[in-house]
């Protein structure tokens, strides 16, 4: 049946043949329908794991992860090795960080980047050897400094130059040897949402271009810092490759200067590539990224006659995004009547912007299918909200579903596997859920849900239920 257009329906929203498929681009490569019509992820159903595990949960599918790590560390090994250098991946933990995902890209070859003394200790209590860790942040603080340091981080990104003399301070009194590389900004706005964009002038992430070389010359001066190279990231959720090539030729230019003086081993292009929320969106693939990228690397180094640096990169969407899908369960449903006549569908489910601020923060547009069943009849322009008590606290902000969708059903939200979980609050006192990793038909918890008594523990004014109650 073929399903009208909905006179609210923005442009780029396509009516769906069918609102019950799942758009390649969007799902993990395991998402498939099982024969009663609910979706499965790596074999396992999502009215199993619902049962199992409650509503919301989200669910991680353990080798979409490693297959997207593996492609990149592939890809770029590959690409880096046709330019006669070597290249470094890096999984971007601010992405979503637990010991398990932090295990999985391990093995699967990378490295870890940190941007918290917080990050960091997941990454070490994972096992991870300090020297495959990087640490990031605009203000990172003395005794996180001091913690990296001690533990022999591989390396340190510097962000300012307050932070180059914590450092200095660190080595002297402690004798210890600090690889750091220094963040500069090359300008680049990237095309995204303005508050995903870091290269540009006008933001607190590192050097401005014209600063860094006195950033080098300091370190340089001091004994215990290695200064390794240099870190340029332009933003997060980018497509195509242009604002990566013009930002590594200015890098370059910077570059080639401070070789004159010593040397500069290393450049860290940083993440930030893009993926596909909903099937309008058409991210680069892998190879043709790393390909492209290394190659303006090159090209660089070959029009200035320099040697080119050992690369690195710092992908973290790009890894754990589409592996995430969040499983809710449907409540209230309203047709609500608009003044120009037009009747927009509200559903409503039991979670929200607490486990996931995107769509509140940025207005990002997510999509979603009925999970625990095939939907019958035509497709129904919706729009998908939480539960808490804000106008803004929208799940999916268009989307067209089975007309048929019913309290009670459940409902899978794809591509929430970055900056979800990690960017998860407990707005109104709602727990945050629980994080299932599923591979081959098992699931397994690998961050426990929130109860209640989690929530309300830290309020010094409730005495637990257990203790007697003093009058
Ligand atoms: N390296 C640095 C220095 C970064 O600041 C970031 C992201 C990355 C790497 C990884 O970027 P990715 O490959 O994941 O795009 N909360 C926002 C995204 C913030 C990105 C912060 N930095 C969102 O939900 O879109």
């Amino acid at each position: 049946m073929l399903s009208p257009v909905d006179s609210l329906a923005p442009e780029w929203l396509v009516v769906p043949d069918d609102p019950n498929d799942l758009a390649a681009a969007v799902w993990p490569a395991s998402a498939s329908r099982g024969a009663d019509g609910a979706l499965e992820i790596a074999g396992v159903s999502a009215t199993a794991l619902a049962q199992t595990f409650g509503t919301p949960v989200l669910v991680l599918d353990e080798e979409e992860v490693r297959v997207r790590a593996r492609a990149f560390r592939a890809a770029f090994d590959a690409a880096a090795a046709d330019h006669g250098t070597t290249a470094q991946v890096y999984y971007a933990g601010k992405a979503f960080l637990c010991t398990a995902v932090a295990r999985w890209v391990i093995e699967e070859g990378l490295r870890i980047d940190v941007c918290t003394g917080g990050e960091l200790e997941v990454a070490l209590a994972a096992g991870v050897a300090a020297d495959r860790i990087g640490f990031h942040g605009n203000n990172k603080s003395v005794p996180e400094l001091e913690r990296a340091v001690e533990v022999g981080v591989g390396t340190i990104v510097v962000d300012s130059e307050i932070e180059i003399e914590r450092l200095a301070a660190i080595v002297a009194r402690t004798g210890a040897r600090q690889c750091v590389l220094v963040r500069v900004i090359s300008g680049v706005h990237a095309e995204t949402h303005d508050f995903l964009a870091t290269a540009h002038e006008d933001q607190k992430f590192g050097f401005p271009l014209v600063d860094a070389a006195a950033a080098v010359a300091r370190i340089r001066e001091i004994d215990g810092l290695e200064f390794a190279g240099l870190h340029c990231h332009i933003g997060s959720q980018i497509f195509g490759v242009a604002g990566f090539r013009e930002s590594a030729s200015r890098v370059l230019e910077l570059l080639e200067a401070l070789r004159e003086t010593g040397p500069v081993p290393q450049l860290n292009l940083g993440g930030g590539f893009g993926i596909a929320y909903t099937r309008v969106d058409d991210p680069t693939p892998i190879e043709t990224l790393a390909g492209e990228i290394v190659a303006a690397v090159a090209e660089g180094c070959a029009a200035r006659g320099i040697e080119m640096p050992a690369l690195s990169f710092e992908p973290g969407r790009a890894i754990v995004g589409t592996a995430g899908v969040t499983l809710y369960e449907v409540g209230t449903i309203k047709d609500v009547q608009l003044g120009s006549g037009a009747v927009r569908r509200y559903l409503s489910v039991d979670g929200g912007m607490s486990d996931n601020a995107r769509p509140a923060l940025y207005g990002a547009q997510f999509s979603a299918r009925l999970a625990s069943r095939l939907g019958i009849g035509e497709a129904r322009l919706s729009r998908v909200v939480g539960k808490h008590c804000e106008t803004g606290d929208i799940v999916v902000e268009h989307e067209y579903l089975p007309a048929d969708a019913a309290p009670g059903d459940l409902l899978a939200v794809p591509a929430t596997g970055a900056y979800c979980a990690s960017l998860a609050s407990n707005y109104n006192h709602v727990p945050r859920p629980p994080i299932v990793a599923v591979r081959d038909g098992r699931a397994q918890v690998i961050v426990r849900g929130e109860t209640i008594a989690d929530v309300l523990g830290r309020d010094v004014g409730i005495v637990p239920a257990s203790d007697p109650v003093v009058r």
